[in-house]
C-alpha cells in the first residue's frame, strides 16, 4: 500500500509544497511553513464526474430565485459596514487581537438579528454557555432569544445546524474549531481552514448565514491561511487601541458592499454603544491650535469623516534620525519629507519626525497627504495652523497638488463641525454649496508660502 506522504502548507499564503523549507517561495514570508494534514483524498482520480452539474442561463433567472433581501439589525454602525444588513447565505470573517471586542460585537448583533427576527445560533469554543449568558447579562441582553453552543467540535456543531437550520450562526472562534477527519491541532493551518470550508458551504448549502470569529496575529493577519480570507464572501476587522475606548469595524473585502467602509463603537461598561458621529468623536480631545495639529476631511467608505493629524520635530541626538507613525503609512510619510525637502527646500536632516492620527483612528487615504504636509511644517516651524481650518488634498512627487474626490461632502461635513475655511488643491470640483472659504493651491512650494510665508 502507498505511504500517505506528508505535503506543507504555508500559514501566510496557503501555498501548498511537498517539503519544509525556511522560507515560502509564494510568498517570501519566512517560518510560516507548516506540515498540513491534508484531507484524505484518496487516489486522484482519471475519470470524469458521473453527475453532470447544472447550469442556467443569466436571463432565465427569475425573481423568485433571487435571494430574500437583507437583514437589518438595528445597529447602523454594524448595518453599513456589511453593506446595508445581512445578506442571506453569506459567510463573514471577524478579525481583530484578543481583547479588542469582537465576542462583544457579535454576541450585541446576534441579540439584535434575533430582535430583527432571525433565527440565531451563538456557538462558542472559548466560553462555557454560562459565561457567554453572564456576559449576556451583563449586556442587558439575557431575554434575547438566541440559542447558546458552547462546541468545538466541527461535525457535532453541523448536525445541530442541519437540525436546527438557523438564519444566522456565529462561530467563535474559527480558531478553536476542530474537525475530527483532520489529522492536526486545533488552531492549525489545516484545522482553519478545513473549519472554515465546511462553515461557507453549509452556508451557502442551506441559506444560512455564518459569521466566524478569527483572531489576528503579531503582524496584524488573521491567523490561517489566507485562503480563509478568499473563502468568504466578506472580511471585517474589528481594531483599535487598546488604552482608547474607540473601535473600528471596518470592511476589507465584501462582495455584497463597498470595501473601506467603517463603522464606529464606543467601549463602554455596558458593551459597545454606536458612534453615529465619528468625526465629532475624533476631534473631541482638540483644544486651542497647537503647532503641529492639522485637521484632515476624509472618507471613509461612503462617509466623509475629519480627524486630526499631530506632528512633532525635533532636533534628534542619533545619528539617524527617528520617524516614528501611528495610523499612517511610514512610506509615505518618507515620500513627503523628501518632496518637502527637493520641491520646498525645507530641510528634515537632523529632525526626528513623530507622527500621529488622534483618537487611535488609521487614515490610508492619499487625501490626506496635504494634512501631514501641514502638520509637519506646523511642527517645524512652530506656528499653529489656521483656526477652524481643515486640510486635504494628495501630493505629487514634483510637488504639485492633485485634486480628491467628493470634495463638497468633505467640505459640508466640516461645514457641520464648525469649521469655517479649507486648503484644497486647485482644479477639483467646485465646493459651490457649502459656504466654506476656499484656499486653492496649485503646489506645495505655494502652500508653504502662503501659510508659513516662506
Ligand atoms: P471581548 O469581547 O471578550 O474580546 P475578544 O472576543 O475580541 O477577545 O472583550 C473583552 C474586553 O472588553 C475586556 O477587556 C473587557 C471589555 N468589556 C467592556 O469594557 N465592557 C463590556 O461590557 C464588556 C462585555 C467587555
Ligand atoms: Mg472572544
Amino acid at each position: 500500500m502507498a505511504k500517505a506522504s506528508l505535503s506543507y502548507v504555508c500559514s501566510s499564503c496557503g501555498a501548498a509544497t511537498s517539503k519544509w523549507s525556511g522560507r515560502c517561495e509564494a510568498c517570501g514570508a519566512w517560518n510560516t511553513i507548516t506540515e498540513d494534514a491534508g484531507i484524505s483524498a484518496g487516489p486522484p482520480k482519471k475519470t470524469l464526474g458521473k453527475s453532470r452539474g447544472r447550469t442556467v442561463p443569466l436571463t432565465d433567472l427569475s425573481d423568485e430565485e433571487a435571494p430574500p433581501p437583507r437583514t437589518s439589525c438595528g445597529m447602523n454602525e454594524l448595518d453599513r459596514v456589511l453593506g446595508g444588513g445581512l445578506v442571506p447565505s453569506s459567510a463573514i470573517l471577524v478579525g481583530g487581537d484578543p481583547g479588542i471586542g469582537k465576542s462583544t460585537l457579535l454576541l450585541q448583533a446576534a441579540a439584535q438579528f434575533a430582535r430583527a427576527g432571525l433565527k440565531v445560533i451563538y456557538a462558542s469554543g472559548e466560553e462555557a454557555s454560562a459565561q457567554v449568558r453572564m456576559r449576556a447579562q451583563r449586556l442587558g441582553l439575557a431575554d434575547a432569544s438566541v440559542k447558546l453552543a458552547a462546541e468545538t467540535n466541527l461535525r457535532d456543531i453541523l448536525t445541530t445546524l442541519e437540525a436546527e437550520a438557523p438564519q444566522l450562526v456565529i462561530i467563535d472562534s474559527i480558531q478553536t474549531m476542530w474537525a475530527d477527519h483532520v489529522d492536526s491541532a486545533p488552531g492549525s493551518v489545516s484545522q482553519v481552514r478545513a473549519a472554515a470550508h465546511e462553515l461557507t458551504s453549509f452556508a451557502k448549502r442551506r441559506n444560512t448565514s455564518v459569521i466566524m470569529v478569527g483572531h489576528v496575529t503579531k503582524d496584524g493577519q488573521i491567523a490561517g491561511p489566507r485562503v480563509v480570507e478568499h473563502m468568504v464572501d466578506t472580511v471585517l476587522y474589528f481594531e483599535g487601541e487598546r488604552g482608547h475606548q474607540f473601535r473600528i469595524l471596518r470592511a476589507v473585502k465584501n462582495r455584497f458592499g463597498p470595501a473601506d467602509e467603517i463603522g464606529v463603537f464606543e467601549m463602554t461598561g455596558a458593551g459597545l454603544a454606536e458612534v453615529s458621529n465619528p468625526s465629532a468623536l475624533f476631534l473631541s480631545e482638540r483644544g486651542q491650535p497647537t503647532p503641529g495639529s492639522a485637521v484632515f476631511a476624509g472618507i471613509e467608505g461612503t462617509r466623509p469623516v475629519l480627524c486630526e493629524f499631530q506632528a512633532l520635530v525635533a532636533p534628534s541626538p542619533h545619528s539617524q534620525p527617528r520617524r516614528t507613525v501611528v495610523g499612517w503609512d511610514g512610506g509615505r510619510l518618507a515620500m513627503i519629507l523628501a518632496v518637502l525637502e527637493a520641491r520646498c527646500g525645507i530641510p528634515f536632516a537632523g529632525l526626528d519626525v513623530y507622527l500621529n492620527v488622534a483618537g487611535g483612528m488609521r487614515i490610508s487615504e492619499p487625501a490626506a497627504d496635504l494634512a501631514v504636509a501641514a502638520a509637519l511644517l506646523s511642527a517645524r516651524e512652530d506656528t499653529a495652523l489656521p483656526a477652524e481650518c481643515v486640510v486635504f488634498g494628495e501630493i505629487s512627487l514634483s510637488g504639485a497638488l492633485r485634486p480628491v474626490g467628493q470634495t463638497e461632502n468633505r467640505l459640508k461635513e466640516a461645514q457641520k463641525l464648525g469649521f469655517t475655511s479649507a486648503i484644497v488643491p486647485e482644479g477639483g470640483k467646485s465646493g459651490g454649496t457649502s459656504d466654506m472659504a476656499l484656499t486653492r493651491m496649485s503646489d506645495l512650494a505655494a502652500f508653504v508660502g502662503e501659510i508659513f510665508g516662506a
